[in-house]
């Protein structure tokens, strides 16, 4: 009773302190709750997908200029709308996320539609593929009839991307991109590999098919044999891209919070898999070793999550403002299922959430959040900034009754092993020509990635 009163009070005093930003009180749920559901409202804000005329899925683009988000970013954003339904209770947003999943679903019955093939990464299919296992592994209902169920959607995408292992150049691994016409064929980067590598070793804990686990393994080996993987001082380094044009025999020395998530998540799935056999449970603490390294600065405390090669400088892009959510959520999860890290993983979320909370005070609402945890609100505002807030205080909620389901352990979401592979001749690619809009969007993209080398390799001194 007297938590209902509280929170029915609790718009009020948003009133009375407008211009203080969100008052986060980390010892009450009810605190918790109103303040997760504040930031999930004002990130649906962007969002107009659902609206008549509009096309569901879609954030608002195209991305031939800044003010755009790719197609990656809302599935991961509905990804981050499912666990706000686990840490809050709040299913509100469940039936925007299932129309927005179910309508991005191509005709090959994975996620590689048409509309976005002139820039489709592996590592795009593989955000919306870790929306849809997020749905199976969360309890979501599939929705049955002719609709894939949401563990055939990330199937589907796990046999299409096997497809694309390529041997002939750095002795194995994926491209960046699926198709040789887009800019980046040349890359073999850490978050294509490793979303490949993640989504291989929750298929393999949900359904138990032990050649899922092969895969992932198989991946693993090669990417920590490759230059993308460096230990040095007793800290392990798992940089972004390296050369296929080079057989990879160098790398770019950027570190980013959301390659060492997808490790840890695959790494986590993986221990758990294999009821924590070795060598996962090293691999688990070395990957998270490396992250509180890196991004948890002794500078601001070392407890909250920096996103450091771009924040300081502000030089992040959209892409880029949005990575701490996946490294804050795929925490919580390890913490979960590799009871183990607990308590090393659980004061790291709380004081972020604790420093995320604090600087949003920006924009007309006097409530938007910014990027730079460890300091004021920076000015800079959008979906990434509110889906990284959401996602760092939404996972102090966890425990034991929202670990990821299985098939085993309730979890029902129906298994097709050869989902997208039955489908007949799949459509060719759609791709009009490349446009001089796509190549200026192009070249704004290279020059912002100049523009992050600078701020960051100032940063990680080799
Ligand atoms: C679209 O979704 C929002 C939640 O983000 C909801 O408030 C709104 O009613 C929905 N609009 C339609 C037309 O369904
Ligand atoms: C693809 O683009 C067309 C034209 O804008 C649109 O009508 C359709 O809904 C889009 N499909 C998807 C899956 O985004
Ligand atoms: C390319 O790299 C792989 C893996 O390191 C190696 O096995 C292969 O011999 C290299 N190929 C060439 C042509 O150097
Ligand atoms: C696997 O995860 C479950 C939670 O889903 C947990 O109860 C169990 O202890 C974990 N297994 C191991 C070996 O840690
Ligand atoms: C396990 O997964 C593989 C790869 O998709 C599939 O070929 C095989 O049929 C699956 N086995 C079972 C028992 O589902």
């Amino acid at each position: 009773m007297t938590s209902r009163i509280i929170s029915l009070l609790a718009p009020l005093a948003g009133l009375l302190h407008l211009t203080s930003g969100l008052d986060l009180d980390l010892t009450s749920i009810d605190s918790i709750k109103s303040v997760t559901s504040t930031l999930a409202y004002d990130m649906m804000t962007y969002y107009s997908g659902n609206q008549t005329g509009q096309i569901p899925g879609l954030l608002p683009g195209p991305c031939d200029s800044l003010e755009c988000y790719y197609w990656w970013e809302a599935g991961a954003m509905f990804g981050s709308l499912i666990n706000y339904w686990q840490y809050t209770g709040d299913d509100s947003y469940n039936p925007v996320v299932i129309q927005a999943l179910q309508f991005q679903i191509g005709p090959e019955e994975n996620f590689n539609p048409p509309n976005q093939s002139k820039n489709m990464g592996v590592d795009d299919q593989d955000f919306w593929a870790f929306s849809a296992m997020d749905a199976a592994e969360a309890g979501l209902p599939d929705v049955g009839g002719d609709t894939p169920s949401w563990l055939a959607l990330a199937q589907a995408v796990f046999n299409f991307q096997t497809t694309l292992w390529e041997d002939s150049t750095c002795g194995g691994g994926m491209r960046w991109q699926v198709y040789a016409f887009n800019a980046g064929y040349n890359l073999k980067n850490t978050i294509s590999n490793g979303g490949y590598f993640q989504l291989a070793a929750r298929l393999a804990r949900y359904t138990g098919n032990q050649t899922y686990a092969d895969w992932a393994i198989k991946m693993y080996d090669w990417m920590e044999a490759s230059p993308l993987f460096q230990t040095h001082d007793d800290t392990l380094y798992i940089w972004d891209n390296t050369d296929a044009n080079n057989n990879c025999t160098d790398v770019q020395h950027f570190a980013w919070t959301y390659n060492y998530g997808t490790m840890l998540m695959g790494a986590a799935a993986l221990y758990n898999y294999t009821g924590g056999a070795e060598p996962w449970g090293t691999r688990v603490f070395e990957i998270l070793d490396g992250a509180f390294k890196l991004f948890f600065p002794e500078e601001y405390g070392g407890n909250v999550m920096t996103e450091f090669q771009c924040e300081s400088t502000m030089v992040c892009n959209n892409d880029q403002s949005s990575f701490k959510a996946y490294l804050a959520r795929w925490m919580a999860v390890t913490a979960l299922i590799v009871p183990d890290t607990y308590d090393l993983i659980m004061p790291k979320l709380r004081e972020s959430a604790s420093a995320a909370a604090q600087q949003c005070t920006g924009g007309a609402s006097g409530r938007a959040c910014g990027r730079q945890w460890y300091a004021a609100n920076d000015g800079s505002s959008g979906v990434g900034q509110q889906m990284q807030a959401l996602a760092v205080i939404g996972a102090t909620t966890i425990n034991p009754g929202i670990a990821p389901k299985t098939a085993n352990t309730g979890g029902t979401s129906e298994s097709k092993p050869d989902a997208g592979t039955d489908v007949g001749n799949a459509p060719i690619p759609q791709h009009s020509p490349i446009t001089t809009a796509d190549k200026a969007g192009a070249a704004i993209l290279t020059l912002m990635c100049v523009g992050v080398i600078v701020g960051g390799s100032i940063w990680i001194i080799l």
